[in-house]
């Protein structure tokens, strides 16, 4: 059974127990969560200005809208400030430092109305982050950077944590992805079959 905990002030070790034995930890925002949110949002703001960053597909072309999402993107993933507002969110939530190991935080965004869904804005199917070369002890954290609704949020499916699901994870290289994921912002089209391993059909 799938427990979610909301604030939860339980230790670092028994909640890395409880993730992995496939409980959710929902947080209110913290200092810097609302920092980190308030960084990313500047970075987008810039980088759209004069437009709404949320109503921007209508008025750029979409290879414009793709070329900025190629620019912005590295330019929030790989930004000092970036991640020094993660190690601070970790230590907030009673992480220890000098035993984490983090990846630097990437942002995802998508398009409504079919404007933009293959390279840098693909929308993946569901899947497992092993399946794309995740490290089966990481642990996710995500934070939205727009309000959430319905249309736009992510969904969790707990009734798979723990049963085998086939899946075709081995059309996936993450070398390979490595090498062109540089150049994902200049696929409008899918052209080219940017590699998403997904359940097999009837799971
Ligand atoms: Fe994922």
């Amino acid at each position: 059974m799938t427990v979610i905990h909301l604030d939860s002030t339980i230790s670092d070790d028994e909640r890395r127990e409880r993730l992995f034995a496939g409980d959710i930890f929902i947080y209110s925002p913290s200092a810097a969560s609302t920092a980190l949110v308030a960084h990313a949002r500047s970075l987008i703001e810039d980088a759209f200005a004069p437009l709404d960053p949320e109503h921007a597909q209508f008025a750029m072309p979409v290879a414009d809208y793709a070329n900025l999402l190629g620019r912005l993107k590295p330019h929030f993933i790989h930004h000092p400030t970036s991640k020094a507002l993660v190690s601070e969110i970790i230590a907030e939530l009673g992480g220890d430092l000098a035993r984490y190991y983090f990846d630097v935080p990437k942002m995802r965004s998508s398009t409504s109305d079919n404007y933009l869904t293959s390279g840098i804005a693909l929308a993946f199917p569901p899947h497992r982050d092993t399946w794309y070369s995740a490290p089966f002890c990481q642990i996710n954290w995500w934070t939205p950077i727009y309000g959430i609704t319905r249309d736009n949020g992510m969904a969790f499916f707990p009734k798979y944590f723990d049963t085998p699901i086939a899946n075709n994870s081995e059309v996936y290289n993450y070398y390979k992805w490595n090498s062109t994921r540089a150049t994902a912002h200049l696929d409008l089209t899918g052209s080219s079959q940017r590699v998403a391993p997904s359940a097999r059909p009837g799971q």
